[in-house]
């Protein structure tokens, strides 16, 4: 493929927002038809666009930039198995994890749905055996309290849907508190040493590579604290450790017991894992077939991307709209406000799916691009953000894109009726303000009806013409859930289609690991010398300054 900055449809889009040029968002939306042309659902999810500085034709044109770009052809090579990952030479297949298990894949010759289902029976053994209370640690107590030790991908996706769905405990089952530690500096885990008793904690040792300097020193550290109280590290090993990872042999060099590895696939990305077995403390969270259910919604997404028509399809229009406001607008910031206290993680795990997948500026022909790709993305709980950083987003001088996301119903499952109004009526007035912000940054101050007496003070306006879509759940379950995050996989995926870069890889992240080991060496000095030849100034007078003055 050529640049996209060099088709057709690219230079009609950059005429297209001249032609637009300042038309603010109050005179776009004064259209009685503009919801209904601008917004779209899929089985139980709702996307808006209409609050984006989008008009039909802009619509159109980038459909004609999608086609353009191959997508529909590179969805099928996604789905497929190609090997779109050029740059490690090999496919990124998270979406076989999800497919049902009477389906086939083959790719090189392998159905390769069989090997998954043989690890989604081997996760179920285990969840099982922790639910039923028979999975004892040395001593003969049954685990209470297992830790995900694991960082980026290996943390980030487990512990958003822990969170999300914590509601979603099976009934009948013994119960296990899941935990999450994956700073290197050993905070959160020594947090949770303090408190947790040895005898009655599980802990699963979860990386791709199993060689994560962060995991490997949380794990050491969970290991040695282990032996110290229990003793007998040889049954410490195999009865405190699980290990999930992509590779048997440095699991059973570590020491983690064949009975206890769960594996997977190179071809699954770290960011793309939450499917697979790195997904087992959502699994112990949520009960098998709840983690079933997270994978049905995921396929449904799947199916939807795959045979939908551009225009009708939620992935394909989200990320259209974000490289209309990236690219031709030149709005380079993201925001993802969810109104719901269970999406806490939501934006967390997004800034890793989508800035560590687009943050690139290498086509897929190794040449450097000459348009924007990713943009910077954060987020927080929208009615804390409000409180937080919206003054920015109403009064700032930056244009921000902000997804704005709420389930439609909660709170039904709650048996007393009082309660059950108090905690529906709390749910209320968070749609409320979801819906009263994205009006707010699409209108500014026209939102409010002025009286004549109002004096136009510039401390008081607001100028409006912030972008927004709206993303709505009918309820927040396992399944939409699966969805919701297919949906950004996939948006992630239509973007780094038409920016012809690879989302799969993330070499931008290997120096830092290496020059890190090196610098450590540096702190070890025990002449307390910083070699000037190694460091530069900068960086020699921080490690000059530690070294003197740290505590042993
Ligand atoms: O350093 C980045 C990264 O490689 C991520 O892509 C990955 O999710 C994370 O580290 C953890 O990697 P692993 O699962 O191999 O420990």
């Amino acid at each position: 493929m050529s640049r996209p900055s060099n088709l057709a449809s690219w230079y009609a889009l950059q005429q297209e927002a001249k032609q637009m040029g300042d038309r603010h968002l109050r005179e776009m939306s004064n259209n009685d038809q503009r919801y209904q042309e601008l917004s779209r659902h899929f089985d139980g999810l709702l996307l808006d666009l209409s609050k984006q500085r989008i008009e039909p034709l802009t619509l159109q044109l980038l459909l004609q930039l999608a086609e353009e770009c191959q997508l529909s052809t590179k969805i099928n090579d996604l789905l497929t198995g190609q090997p779109i990952n050029l740059s490690e030479k090999r496919p990124a297949l998270h979406t076989a994890l999800r497919l049902p298990a009477n389906e086939e894949l083959w790719v090189d010759g392998q159905d390769i749905n069989l090997g998954i289902q043989a690890s989604l029976d081997k996760m179920q053994q285990l969840v099982e055996k922790i639910h039923a209370g028979q999975w004892r640690g040395v001593t003969g107590l049954p685990v209470t309290h297992v830790v995900n030790l694991g960082v980026g991908g290996s943390d980030l996706g487990p512990l958003m849907v822990c969170h999300a769905l914590a509601d979603f405990k099976p009934k009948n089952i013994s119960p296990v508190k899941i935990q999450f530690a994956s700073t290197i500096d050993g905070s959160q885990l020594a947090e949770s040493l303090k408190e947790l008793n040895p005898a009655t904690t599980l802990f699963i040792f979860s990386s791709k590579s199993f060689s994560t300097i962060d995991t490997l020193t949380n794990a050491k550290t969970a290991r040695h604290w282990l032996v110290d109280k229990l003793g007998n590290e040889e049954l410490v090993l195999k009865q405190h450790f699980i290990g999930v990872s992509g590779s048997t042999e440095k699991m059973t060099q570590w020491g983690i017991a064949e009975e206890n590895q769960l594996l997977f696939w190179d071809w699954v990305g770290g960011r793309y894992s939450l499917w697979s077995a790195i997904g087992l403390p959502i699994a112990l969270q949520i009960g098998m077939q709840g983690f079933r259910q997270l994978l049905a919604g995921a396929h449904a997404l799947d199916q939807h991307f795959a045979t939908s028509r551009l225009i009708d399809n939620l992935p394909v229009l989200l990320a259209l709209s974000g490289i209309w406001n990236i690219n031709f607008l030149n709005i380079r910031a993201q925001a993802i406000l969810p109104y719901d206290g269970r999406l806490k993680y939501f934006p967390d795990y997004l800034t890793q799916l989508e800035m560590e997948s687009n943050g690139k500026s290498t086509s897929l022909k190794g040449e450097a691009v000459d348009y924007a790709t990713c943009p910077v993305l954060w987020g927080e709980l929208g009615p804390n953000a409000q409180h937080a950083f919206y003054q920015l987003l109403h009064q700032g001088t930056e244009a921000v894109n902000c997804d704005f996301i709420a389930p439609v119903h909660r709170y039904h499952e709650i048996e007393d009726p009082e309660a059950r109004k108090k905690f529906q009526d709390q749910h209320r007035l968070s749609l409320a303000n979801c819906f009263a912000q994205s009006r707010l940054l699409m209108l500014g101050d026209a939102a409010v009806p002025k009286l004549e007496s109002d004096q136009p003070m510039p401390h008081l306006l607001y100028r409006g013409n912030q972008p927004s879509s709206t993303l709505l759940i009918d309820e927040l379950t396992p399944y939409s859930l699966g969805q919701l995050i297919a949906l950004y996989e996939h948006k992630v995926f239509v973007q780094a289609a038409i920016w012809n870069i690879n989302p799969f890889d993330q070499w931008g992240v290997e120096l830092g690991k290496k020059i890190a080991l090196a610098t450590e060496q540096a702190l070890l000095a025990e002449d307390q010398q910083v070699n000037p030849e190694a460091f530069d100034p900068s960086t020699s007078g921080l490690l000059k300054h530690c070294l003197t003055t740290i505590k042993q």
